[in-house]
């Protein structure tokens, strides 16, 4: 294991404690669109752009982690600098932690998921720099071949979060060209780059657990290389149907989202295809978790992302559902059930590497993320029904915004209910995962301070015995039907 492994430690928790906090204050603004006269410690204007700024942060403070963890791992060698590692954690959590505390105070420079400060959207395209920086120079010098699919997909994704990103550093007088802006974070980071690197860390982390071979994984992640930037740029057409920009986008728009079904088409057929289930009960309890997380982001990337995205896209359609409670229903599933569950996956078996993950916890584990699930459905459900009644009673019978609201109440009350399940799994597994790293916090933030007793070795032993037990179990059974057949036969 690399040391810059180990410095990717705090990156994962740092995700995890983030994607805990977000469910509580989020919680609160499902109530107040409820009880609108309920008096709140923020306003909801303020609550709004928290959450969508941590929504965007504590999935990119994950990627973080896992690029740094696999990039180092694929590369067959350190990072060019693990100095750099540290500088950009303090960095981008010193962001962070300034970015939505200047938000909960109210200051604000207004653009959508982009309300944070100009110094501090400064400091993130730094700290974007620097990732792309380290993982270059990583690059030029890795023995390995550089055609190696999992390590360009991850520095294409990174370089393209630089790209997208600086032209919002900028003021625009012009809505339009603000909207066009904005787009470029809102669907080309989420829609490129993070796919891009989500698919090249999920590749290295399957080969890892042994799940796919190499040489199978390979072509499926050119492939989605491929279609995701062909058709990932010119889609973000769909956002520009209403900004003012000329009609042919309605074109672009349509065309090119239809395309976006063949990225998670590809990925789901080659992981039914390649990935050996029947190993799954061979697998440590972590890689169990692991792999349940990777299955649930699955899932939303084909309905919530892929076929909910589709349906939208279509714009005779989106002009009906646009900015409606479909497009929440939406964003939920797709950022939190695709990129959300991924980052959880990956930040799970990046901290319980050489950490142990006890039976009890195991189990409350499984329990966190059936409620995560259910509570995302449940929301889901909840934002659907009433965005479909938005269209109806607003959009095509003409009742006023206000008559609308209340006849949906019920529905968002449904989408708070789930958001109090998912935010009790949230709140579960940061609580259990916090908990059994406790004990050695230190060494997650200085990796020189030794884990206790070679800790490490004893969980490689450990995970080596339970495959071992796994294998005898399968022998004894077999043992037994042979015994048992031997009898029949006398
Ligand atoms: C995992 C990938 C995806 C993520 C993270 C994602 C995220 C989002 C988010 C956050 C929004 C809300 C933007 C806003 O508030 O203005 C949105 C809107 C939208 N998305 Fe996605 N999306 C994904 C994939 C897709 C795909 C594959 C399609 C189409 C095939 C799609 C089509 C749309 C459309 C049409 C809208 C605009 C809805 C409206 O007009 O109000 N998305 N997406
Ligand atoms: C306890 C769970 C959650 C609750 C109760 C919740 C609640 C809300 C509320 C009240 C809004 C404001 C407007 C609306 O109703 O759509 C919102 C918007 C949004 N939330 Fe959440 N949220 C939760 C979890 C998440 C997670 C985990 C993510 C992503 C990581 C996320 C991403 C977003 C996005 C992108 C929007 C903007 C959607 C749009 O304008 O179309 N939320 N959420
Ligand atoms: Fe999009």
């Amino acid at each position: 294991m690399f040391v810059s492994q180990q410095l990717s430690y705090k990156y994962a928790l740092t995700a995890f404690f983030l994607f805990g906090l977000q469910g509580i204050v989020a919680v609160g603004g499902a109530l107040e669109l409820i009880f609108p006269d309920l008096t709140m410690p923020i306003s909801y204007t303020s609550g709004r752009a928290f959450h969508l700024n941590i929504s965007l942060y504590w999935p990119l403070l994950g990627m973080f982690a896992a690029i740094y963890f696999f990039f180092s791992r694929e590369s067959g060698q350190e990072m060019y600098s693990r100095q750099l590692i540290n500088v950009n954690y303090w960095l981008l959590v010193g962001t962070v932690v300034l970015v939505l505390g200047t938000l909960l105070l109210g200051y604000q420079e207004g653009r959508e998921y982009l309300e944070a400060l100009w110094p501090f959207k400064v400091a993130t395209a730094i700290s974007t720099i620097l990732l792309s920086y380290n993982l270059m120079r990583t690059f030029w010098t890795a023995p390995v071949v550089k055609t190696r699919a999992t390590l360009v997909s991850m520095l294409t994704g990174s370089l393209t979060l630089i790209l997208f990103y600086v032209p919002n550093l900028f003021v625009y007088q012009h809505p339009t060209t603000d909207e066009i802006a904005k787009f470029l974070v809102v669907h080309l980071w989420e829609e490129m780059s993070l796919e891009l690197i989500g698919i090249g860390v999920l590749a290295a982390l399957l080969i890892e657990i042994g799940a796919v071979k190499r040489h199978l994984i390979e072509t499926a992640v050119y492939l989605d290389v491929i279609f995701i930037a062909f058709a990932g740029i010119l889609a973000t057409g769909h956002h520009y149907y209403w900004i003012g920009v000329p009609a042919y986008w309605l074109w672009i728009g349509g065309i090119f989202s239809a395309m976006q079904v063949l990225p998670a088409t590809v990925l789901l057929y080659s992981t039914l295809k390649n990935v050996s289930v029947k190993r799954f009960s061979e697998l440590s309890n972590r890689d169990k978790i692991t792999m349940g997380l990777i299955g649930s982001s699955t899932f939303y990337h084909i309905f919530g992302a892929g076929l909910l995205g589709f349906f939208m896209a279509y714009p005779p359609i989106n002009r009906y559902v646009h900015g409606t409670y479909i497009t929440s229903a939406h964003a939920h599933l797709a950022l939190f059930g695709v990129f959300g569950f991924l980052v959880l996956a990956l930040c799970f078996y990046i901290l319980f590497y050489e950490t142990v993950l006890n039976e009890k916890s195991y189990r409350w584990c499984w329990y966190a993320i059936g409620a995560l699930n259910s509570g995302l459905m449940i929301m889901a459900g909840g934002l659907l029904l009433a965005g479909g009644l938005q269209c109806y009673f607003w959009r095509i019978i003409g009742l006023s915004i206000g008559e609308t609201n209340e006849l949906i109440r019920p529905y968002l009350a449904l989408r708070a209910a789930g958001g109090g399940l998912y935010a009790m799994g949230s709140l579960g597994l940061t609580f259990l995962v916090i908990k059994s790293i406790w004990p050695n916090i230190r060494y997650f933030f200085y990796s020189t301070v030794p884990l206790p007793a070679r800790q490490a070795d004893l969980v490689r032993i450990r995970d080596l015995m339970m495959l071992f037990i796994e294998k005898a179990k399968i022998m004894e059974q077999v043992l037994r039907k042979i015994l048992e057949r031997l009898k029949k036969d006398r």
